[in-house]
C-alpha cells in the first residue's frame, strides 16, 4: 500500500505575546499559578495589526513552498481549516492562493480549493480529505496543501480569554512523506453537543466546564472506536501522544483517563495494584454513585504514582511545550503538539524513524478522532528546519492596554486603526478593504 502522510510542516505564530502570569493575571486579580500550574500556560500569541488568518496561512505556506522548492503546479489542492473565517461564501484558500500568486509566476487555477469547518478538528479532517484524494489516485502526482489557521479570540471577560492564541500550520500531504505516514485505521467519537459554538458570531458562546467533559467523553469514544479496528492500544505501542491542546491542563486530564483505559487488564494494572489497588469495575458496586466515587479516588491515586508520572513525563509532556507559549490555535493545535514532541525527540537525539505516534484530534460541537502515525525516515531534516521557538522568542511582549487594543483590532465588528508593534519583512500583510468589502493583501519585501 502506498504510504501517504505529512511531508513537510511550517508553523507561523502571531507576532505578539501576552504574558499570562505577569501581564494578564494581575489585571484579572488572579493568582499567576492558575495560569502556569492550573491551565499550564505561560503566554498567548496574538496577531499584529497587519496579521490575520490569511496572512498567517499564506506566510506559513510560502515558507513551506520555498523550503521544499515547490511551485504552484506541484499543488493539486489547497484546503484551509479555520473557525475564524470572515466570509460565509468565499473560502480563505482563495485568498491564500491570491497571495501566493503575487510571488510565483505560475498560478493555482487547476488546484481544488476549499474551507473545512468543524471547530478545532477541521485541520485533521482536511488532512483526511487529502489522504483520500491521494489514495484514490486523483492527485496526478501532486500534493495537497493543508493549512490550519485561526485567531482564537474569546469575548473579553469570558473564562476562555485565558486560553486565546493565534497562528497557522501549513502542511504538505504527499505519497512517501518525509515526516509521518498516516494509519489507515481511525476511530471517531461524535455527537450533537452545544458546549462551544459561534452561531454567526466571531467570539464563541462557551460553557467551559461542560466543554471539558465533552472533550473527555468524545475522546474516550474515539479511542474505543479506534481499538475496534486497530486492536487494543498498548502502553508501549507509541512514543508520543499528541492531542488537541486547548490548554495543557486539558491534556493532563485526558492523559490520565487514557492511561487508565490502556493499562486496564494488563500487567501494568497488576504492577500498580499493590500500591493503589485494582481499577474499580461497575459490577462491584451497589449503584453508579458509589462506582463513580471509587473511580474518582482511584484516578487521584493513579495520578500520584511514579509509574504514571514517568509515563506522562515521557509521552505527554513533550507534546505541550509549544502550546504552553502560544495558547489555543484551534485547528492548528494538535498539529503543533505533534511538532512539539518531534522537536523534543530531535533535541534529545532520540531516533524516531519507524516509531509510532497516537494522535487525538478534537473539535467542539463535538467530534474526536484518533489515528496512528509512523514517523518517516526524513523526519529529522524536517524537524531541524522548524524555527518556531525562534519565532516565539522574537514576539513583541504587549502590555495589558496594548492587548485590549489588539483584541479590538481583530474584532470583526469593529474597524479599529492600530499602529503595528513589529515591522513586517518578506511576508504577506493585510492591506485594507476593497470595494466589495473584501480584505486585501500585499507582499512586503
Ligand atoms: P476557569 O473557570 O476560569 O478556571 O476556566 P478554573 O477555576 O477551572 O481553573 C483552571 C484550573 O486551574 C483548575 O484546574 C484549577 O484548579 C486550577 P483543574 O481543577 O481543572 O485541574 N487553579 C490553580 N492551580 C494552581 N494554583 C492556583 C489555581 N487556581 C486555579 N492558584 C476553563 C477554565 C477551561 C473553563 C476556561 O478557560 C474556558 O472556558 N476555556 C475555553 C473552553 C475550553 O478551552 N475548553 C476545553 C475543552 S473544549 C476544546 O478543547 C475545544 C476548543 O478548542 C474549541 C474548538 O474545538 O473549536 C475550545
Amino acid at each position: 500500500m502506498t504510504a501517504v502522510g505529512i511531508d513537510a510542516v511550517e508553523i507561523w505564530t502571531g507576532k505578539l505575546k501576552l504574558d499570562l502570569p505577569e501581564t494578564f493575571a494581575p489585571q484579572k486579580g488572579d493568582d499567576p499559578a492558575k495560569y502556569t500550574k492550573g491551565l499550564g500556560l505561560r503566554a498567548s500569541s496574538f496577531p499584529d495589526a497587519y496579521e490575520d488568518i490569511v496572512t498567517m496561512a499564506s506566510n506559513a505556506a510560502y515558507k513551506l513552498m520555498e523550503r521544499k522548492g515547490l511551485e504552484p503546479d506541484d499543488i493539486g489542492r489547497i484546503d484551509v481549516a479555520t473557525e475564524s473565517a470572515f466570509d460565509n461564501s468565499k473560502p480563505v484558500s482563495t485568498y491564500v492562493a491570491g497571495c501566493l500568486e503575487e510571488v510565483y509566476d505560475e498560478d493555482f487555477h487547476h488546484a481544488n480549493k476549499g474551507e473545512r469547518k468543524f471547530a478545532c478538528i477541521a485541520g485533521t479532517q482536511s488532512i483526511d480529505d487529502a489522504y483520500n484524494w491521494i489514495k484514490a489516485g486523483r492527485n496526478r502526482g501532486r500534493g495537497a496543501l493543508v493549512i490550519a489557521t485561526d485567531t482564537a479570540l474569546y469575548a473579553r471577560g469570558d473564562a476562555g480569554e485565558a486560553t486565546q492564541g493565534a497562528g497557522a500550520v501549513a502542511m504538505y500531504i504527499t505519497e512517501d512523506p518525509s515526516l509521518v505516514e498516516l494509519s489507515h485505521a481511525q476511530g471517531y467519537g461524535s455527537a450533537d453537543e452545544t458546549d462551544f459554538l459561534k452561531p454567526n458570531q466571531q467570539f464563541p458562546s462557551v460553557d467551559g466546564k461542560r466543554s471539558v467533559q465533552v472533550y473527555l467523553s468524545r475522546m474516550r469514544e474515539a479511542l474505543e472506536d479506534y481499538e475496534s479496528v486497530a486492536g487494543d492500544v498498548e502502553l508501549d505501542g507509541f512514543e508520543y501522544a499528541p492531542f488537541h491542546t486547548p490548554f495543557p491542563g486539558m491534556v493532563r486530564k485526558a492523559a490520565l483517563l487514557a492511561y487508565r483505559h490502556v493499562v486496564r487488564d494488563t500487567e501494568h494494572e497488576d504492577a500498580l495494584a499493590d500500591e493503589i489497588g485494582r481499577q474499580p469495575r461497575p459490577g462491584e458496586f451497589e449503584d453508579d454513585d458509589a462506582y463513580q466515587e471509587a473511580i474518582r479516588e482511584y484516578m487521584d491515586a493513579l495520578g500520584d504514582t511514579e509509574q504514571y508520572q514517568d509515563w506522562y513525563a515521557e509521552v505527554i509532556d513533550p507534546t505541550l511545550s509549544i502550546s504552553r507559549e502560544v495558547g489555543n490555535w484551534y485547528t492548528g493545535s494538535v498539529h503543533i503538539a505533534r511538532m512539539s514532541a518531534l522537536l523534543e525527540a530531535a533535541e534529545e537525539g532520540t531516533e524516531m524513524a519507524g516509531e509510532t505516534l497516537l494522535v487525538g484530534s478534537y473539535g467542539s460541537g463535538a467530534q474526536a478522532e484518533i489515528h496512528a502515525e509512523t514517523v518517516a525516515d526524513g523526519w529529522k531534516d524536517e524537524i531541524e528546519a522548524c524555527d518556531i521557538y525562534d519565532q516565539i522568542e522574537d514576539r513583541y511582549d504587549i502590555s495589558f492596554s496594548e492587548y485590549e487594543q489588539v483584541h479590538d483590532r481583530h474584532n470583526h465588528e469593529k474597524r479599529v486603526e492600530l499602529e503595528p508593534f513589529t515591522q513586517p519583512e518578506g511576508e504577506f500583510v493585510f492591506d485594507g478593504w476593497g470595494p466589495m468589502n473584501e480584505r486585501k493583501y500585499t507582499f512586503v519585501e
